[in-house]
């Protein structure tokens, strides 16, 4: 049936036995189907259903399918997505715990959601991609708060860990709610997403993961060794976790904790339009925790030009800006950070914290505004 490819047909008339690719065609177009046939057939034809993104009820993304596909395929039938027939229903999946799937996208939901989870164990989903043509995972963080770190910035309680790429996901835990991150296939192994919730300390966990497999061709694909890629021209750029108040745990000094995730050791990148040249990275106004990456945020004032350091000051925590403009050192760290322009041929940023944040009092992490800016006149570059 060579008809029948991977859409489906739906075809309501009685003297139709054979499909041959001149009665019904592929279309792109779904509009013109019904008045191309209607002539022809007496009674209603309705054609193919093109698979395409379909936005469903409360935003979910999914795909358009008819209804009964829908369900043969696991997924919910979240509005409709044709106006030639109500069997054709945006087709939105959803993970299971324990499941896998290649859904383009999938949802990752605590139980219950959009209600907050309060319990413990753990939930894995499995990514498996299609077959070698999809080169990324892009997970977006609709929704994720899981509890704090504990004061060293180890996620002991709740986490969220990422296996099975080919580059490392750090472990990540407390309020992260539109972050995101970019995880790369390892040929066609599968990618592990596993939630784990310690159900002794009590917690309004919530979490909705939209997962998205993102083509090897695709102009979204994030550069390789960047775990977060901004494609805006402007924005805002805040470390896992970062948050208004601090963590409320003691670490061993009975000092305030960090609110930093340890080991984190990623690229953040942001897409380099034609015709720019650099990026500008600055703190926002009226939040004196935006850059307090290393040291004790209660002993200095932070948020000052004298709390900012450099270079070889920076040894724990801290972030690299390469070849940033008029500076003879691209480590950023301290309680401070003043504005750096950088114009490298990628535009990155690399965060690093080490395993034991026990010497970071009271520190957010960071929170940047970046703008891209471009190339003057006449250069070409
Ligand atoms: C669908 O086809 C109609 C008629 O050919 C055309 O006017 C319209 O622009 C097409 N729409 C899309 C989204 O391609
Ligand atoms: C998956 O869906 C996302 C979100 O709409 C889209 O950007 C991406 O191109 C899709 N991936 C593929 C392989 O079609």
């Amino acid at each position: 049936m060579q008809c029948i490819l991977n859409t489906l047909i739906l075809v309501l008339a009685l003297s139709f036995s054979r499909c041959s690719s001149s009665e019904i065609e592929s279309y792109s177009n779904q509009t013109s189907l019904v008045s191309r046939h209607r002539r022809e057939f007496p009674f209603f034809t309705i054609g193919r259903i093109a698979n395409t993104q379909c936005t469903g009820v409360n935003g979910l993304l999914g795909t358009c399918q008819v209804r009964g596909e829908c369900d043969a395929n696991g997924g919910i039938a979240m509005g409709a997505c044709s106006s030639l027939t109500n069997q054709a229903v945006c087709c939105v999946f959803k993970a299971t715990c324990g499941g896998s799937g290649s859904n383009n996208v999938t949802y990752f939901q605590n139980s219950g959601f959009p209600n907050p989870y309060n319990g413990g164990g753990s939930c894995s989903y499995t990514v498996v991609p299609p077959d070698n043509t999809i080169c990324q995972l892009r997970i977006d963080f609709g929704a994720f708060t899981l509890s704090q770190p504990n004061a060293d910035g180890l996620c002991t309680v709740d986490n969220i860990q990422i296996t099975g790429g080919s580059a490392r996901v750090p472990v990540i835990c407390g309020d992260n709610n539109g972050q995101h991150v970019y995880v790369p296939f390892s040929g066609t192994n599968s990618i592990q997403i596993r939630i784990a919730t310690t159900g002794s300390v009590p917690f309004n966990r919530v979490w909705n993961l939209q997962l998205s497999l993102i083509s090897c061709s695709s102009t979204f694909k994030a550069p390789a060794g960047c775990l977060q890629y901004f494609l805006g021209s402007s924005g805002s750029i805040q470390s896992f976790n970062y948050g208004q108040g601090a963590n409320a745990a003691l670490n061993a000094m009975m000092m305030p904790g960090t609110r930093q995730m340890a080991n984190s050791n990623y690229g953040i990148c942001i897409r380099k339009g034609v015709g720019i040249c650099s990026v500008t990275y600055k703190v926002p106004t009226g939040d004196p925790y935006a850059f307090t990456v290393s040291g004790d945020a209660g002993a200095t004032t932070p948020g000052t030009a004298a709390a900012a350091q450099r270079g070889a000051d920076c040894t724990t925590d801290y972030l690299i800006i390469p070849n940033p403009t008029g500076v003879s050192t691209d480590r950023f760290c301290g309680l401070g950070f003043t504005t750096t322009t950088s114009n490298t041929p990628v535009f990155v940023m690399y965060y690093i914290t080490n395993a034991n944040d026990a010497t970071d009092i009271g520190n957010r992490g960071f929170s940047l505004l970046y703008t891209t800016t471009a190339c003057a006149v006449g250069t070409g570059k």
